[in-house]
């Protein structure tokens, strides 16, 4: 049974989607900036070129977080009873640690990337004070706080209405025989999320406070390839249910242009059963390089990279094949969007299972090959989701101008995307500064089909915000 939700919570998602179109679009100028210096066509000094890495990385996952949750809470408030405050206090701390972070980074010079690589903020070389680098884990605590107050708050709402875990993900259903109708699918996937997220924000607030007091009692320190494993089990974890909150669009949305519910059945509950579980252990994946790792958790890293994202892919791509086709679903804005997303999630899974496989790996990780498999994912997978859903709450069908910034946006997304993979395969070393000529054509490229792909994202951000002021009133 479904419930509308009240006025006060709708103009909280107003707020976070309003936030989520003006922070996309500052951070894409700053991956462009990256991309026109890696090309020699402006010349970012070292130390802004890193700092503003670090800010469009670390707000590039953050945004994507608050995506994600703005859609999952939404949809998700339809079925179960969740609380306005948690969800507003979760964008509070997020633009409080937006401001630490920033001046961090801008005031403070630092520029250890989003990933915070212990004992990387502590041993700056004389680039950045350690005030700056407590300034920027306090940031990223607080904005961990935050998700973990919200996720805390979804469960009391799932728990409540399901009663455990198990029903929630619809294990009667699946293992128990049960007839009864399985939970929806945005409740299925609220509570996936729940379960890895909260695992993945304690892993990353534990390593997140023994660096902080690792900046300033130094004696006070961790092994660093267990440090190493907590930030990328948290990293690995938080964006990867960046998507799999953002997809609940899909179930929720498409349905409206079809008409044909997005049922949960067996593949489906079984799909994300597996991938709760799969997403937790696949993370190794990102240390196969790492020779002092145990073997075996490599291995499994290798294995589970071929099936973790699988499940949930497959019963959603086909999904959205079956839902879509014959159905005279009129091709309005959010559909196109929902639709390409759903390919572009798909395709960027498939380099990120080339590069999960270890002999490969050691040729290929630390190459633009692996910003080519996220940015395939991120910015055509999860990008178009948020940006159907935006649509979706303005109830804007597009015009003319929508559908020229969809094609600008679809071309100059993936042959962005393109560029890095290319660059990947000629062996070009992610996170360089500087490049060296020969790599500069592609680098080139890669900036004006980036250029291509944030004006489209102008238009589908200024359409939304355009709609503010009514949709709040409304
Ligand atoms: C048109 C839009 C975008 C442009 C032009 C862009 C550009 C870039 C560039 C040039 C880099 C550095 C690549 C290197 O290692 O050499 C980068 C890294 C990164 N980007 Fe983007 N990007 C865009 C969109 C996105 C989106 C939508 C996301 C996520 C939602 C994202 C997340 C990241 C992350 C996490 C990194 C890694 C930073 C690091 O290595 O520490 N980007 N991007």
């Amino acid at each position: 049974m479904t419930t509308t939700i009240s006025k006060g919570a709708r103009q909280s998602v107003v707020a976070y989607a309003a936030t989520a179109a003006a922070v996309l679009l500052l951070l894409m100028v700053f991956g462009l900036l990256m991309r026109a210096s890696q090309a020699g066509g402006l010349a970012l000094p070292a130390d802004l070129f890193y700092q503003v890495m670090t800010a469009h990385g670390i707000g590039m996952v953050g945004i994507a977080g608050m995506c994600g949750a703005a859609i999952m809470w939404y949809f998700l408030g339809h079925y179960v009873d969740l609380s306005t405050k948690i969800f507003v206090l979760n964008l509070i701390l997020f633009l409080v640690g937006v401001v630490m972070i920033l001046s961090a980074i801008f005031i403070g010079g630092f520029a250890g990337a989003w990933t915070f690589l212990y004992p990387l903020p502590a041993k700056s070389g004389g680039v950045w004070e350690a005030g700056a680098a407590a300034l920027h884990l306090s940031g990223v605590l607080l904005i961990g706080v935050g998700f973990l107050l919200f996720h805390l708050d979804t469960g009391r709402a799932i728990l409540s209405k399901y009663g455990s875990i198990g029903r929630a993900l619809g294990w009667p259903q699946l293992f128990g025989g049960s007839t009864e109708e399985a939970p929806p699918p945005t409740v299925v996937a609220s509570t996936m999320v729940l379960i890895v997220n909260v695992l993945g924000l304690l892993s990353g607030a534990s390593i997140l406070a023994i660096s902080l007091v690792n900046l300033f009692v130094p004696e006070f320190g961790i092994d660093p390839l267990l440090g190493k494993n907590m930030i990328f089990f948290f990293g690995h974890v938080f964006i990867n249910a960046t998507i799999y909150m953002s997809v609940i669009a899909i179930y929720e949305i498409l349905p409206k242009y079809t008409g044909r519910p997005w049922k949960a059945n067996k593949p489906f509950l079984a799909a994300w059963t597996c991938s709760t579980l799969f997403v937790v252990i696949v993370y190794p994946h990102h240390l196969l390089m790492d020779f002092a790792m145990p073997t075996w958790m490599l291995v499994m890293g290798q294995v589970i990279s071929y099936l973790s994202g699988i499940p949930v892919l497959v019963v959603t791509a086909f999904g959205v094949l079956s839902y879509t086709h014959r159905s005279g679903l009129k091709w309005d804005m959010a559909p196109s969007l929902l639709f390409l997303a759903a390919f572009g999630w798909a395709a960027g899974a498939i380099p990120a299972i080339v590069d999960g496989t270890i002999v490969v790996n050691l040729v290929l990780h630390n190459t633009q090959w692996v910003p080519g498999h996220f940015h395939t994912y991120l910015l055509m997978g999860l990008v178009p989701m948020v940006m159907a859903f935006m649509y979706y709450l303005a109830g804007n069908a597009g015009t003319g101008l929508d559908r020229g910034a969809f094609w600008a946006f679809l071309v100059g997304g993936f042959g962005f995307t393109f560029t890095f993979l290319w660059a990947g395969k000629e062996s070009v070393p992610r996170r360089f500064a500087e490049h060296l000529p020969e790599w500069m054509g592609i680098d080139a490229l890669g900036a004006v089909f980036a250029a291509l792909a944030i004006l489209g994202v102008v238009v589908f951000a200024v359409r939304f915000l355009g709609r503010v002021g009514h949709l709040v009133k409304a």
